[in-house]
């Protein structure tokens, strides 16, 4: 075992001391900091932070939903089909969920995060036993810099979930907006299965839309954003990922190795490829890797909707689909379960290496 250093030890105590205050990143920007504590400051050679779009207009795909039901079905397929083997990430936009009830989420996440700390402060934990937890930075302890950002983890299904247990701030809209995305997911698994060439139930069949987690994301404005990271860089550790993100921009995906950005558009929602449907559409959709800068407006609100079953115990096992490959195109990866597979997602955090490496055959 490598034994710690002096420099080890006391940023572990000042992480620790972070923890203990139970109020977050929030809580250091409402005691009025100017400088970042140095347990959020990355490596320079992290921080390259400009963007194609800087430079170019290349744009993540946007896909209009309307008529999914009728003759445009077959186009919207080949949308997302060319999205989803190409950038892995996509908006859609008339996808069903009035843009009202997205504005209310929003601002059940701000009502949480703006509650007194008191209030909130019963929720912060890290036992991952709980289905509702309140914690800045789910790597905090296993990360070189810690990330400008809050987290309200909230494990929906596919274990029964008692709307008791969500906290009174947000609990209406947060069941109302999951029994809305929950929709949208099941038709986005529809399309995405008929993108592959699969009959339109295959994916539900297999159990990818079973699960789900609402992470509901609070990036406080942030004194020094050249210095941290809202979200390292990572790709998601789950079947598909449906994010409703506010005004602010920050979120930014790797496309041809250059970062481009997630221009916020109101009404819609992002859709993107988690590791797990790489894993078993073998490699013909793409698990991307995408980030979120610091900022000094804010804070910045988003609402991260991961279909997993997570760590609810079962015995499915995922591994490249048997139609998706032929001896040309030999499985890429092993067999796993949800659970070993996010298990290893989150041994590591959001430093360390791509999850899917640890699968490949
Ligand atoms: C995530 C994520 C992006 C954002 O939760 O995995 O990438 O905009 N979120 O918060
Ligand atoms: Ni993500």
């Amino acid at each position: 075992m490598a034994i710690a250093s002096a420099g080890d030890l006391d940023r572990l105590k000042d992480v620790k001391a972070f923890d203990d205050t139970k109020t977050g990143v929030k809580g250091l920007v409402d005691a009025g900091i100017v400088k970042i504590p140095n347990i959020f400051i990355r490596p320079p050679d992290d921080m390259i932070k400009t963007s194609a779009t800087d430079l170019t207009d290349i744009k993540i795909p946007i896909i209009d939903m309307e008529g999914v039901e009728s003759d445009r079905r077959l186009e919207i397929v080949d949308e997302i089909r060319s999205a989803s083997e190409t950038w892995g990430f996509f908006q859609v936009v008339n996808h069903g969920i009035p843009v009202s009830l997205l504005e209310e989420m929003i601002k059940g996440v701000c009502r949480f995060f703006e509650q007194p700390d008191e209030a909130k402060m019963e929720y912060y934990t890290r036992d991952s036993k709980r289905k509702v937890l309140y914690s800045s930075n789910f790597d905090l302890y296993q990360s070189t810099a810690a990330n400008w950002r809050d987290t309200l983890f909230c494990v929906m299904a596919p274990a029964p979930f008692d709307p008791e247990e969500l906290p009174i701030a947000c609990r209406e809209i947060n069941m109302e907006y999951s029994k809305h995305v929950t929709r949208l997911g099941t038709t986005l698994f529809e399309l995405l299965s008929e993108a592959l060439g699969l009959d339109p139930n295959y994916l539900k069949d297999i159990e990818c839309a079973k699960g789900y987690n609402l992470l509901s994301h609070y990036y406080p404005p942030c004194p020094e954003p050249d210095l941290t990271l809202g979200t390292t860089d990572h790709t998601d550790p789950d079947f598909l990922t449906i994010l409703l993100q506010d005004h602010i921009s920050g979120l930014q995906v790797l496309h041809r190795n250059q970062w481009v950005d997630v221009s916020p558009v109101h009404g819609a929602l992002v859709v993107n490829i988690g590791d797990l449907l790489q894993l078993i559409s073998n490699d013909k959709f793409k698990s991307v890797k995408h980030r979120v800068l610091a900022n000094r407006v804010g804070p910045r609100i988003s609402v991260a909707f991961f279909f997993t079953t997570y760590v609810h115990p079962s015995t499915r096992v995922y591994g490249p689909i048997k139609e998706l490959t032929s001896d040309e195109d030999a499985p890429k990866y092993k067999e796993t379960t949800v659970t070993d597979f996010v298990t290893y997602f989150y041994s590591r955090g959001l430093d360390g290496k791509p999850a899917l490496d640890h699968f490949k055959l």
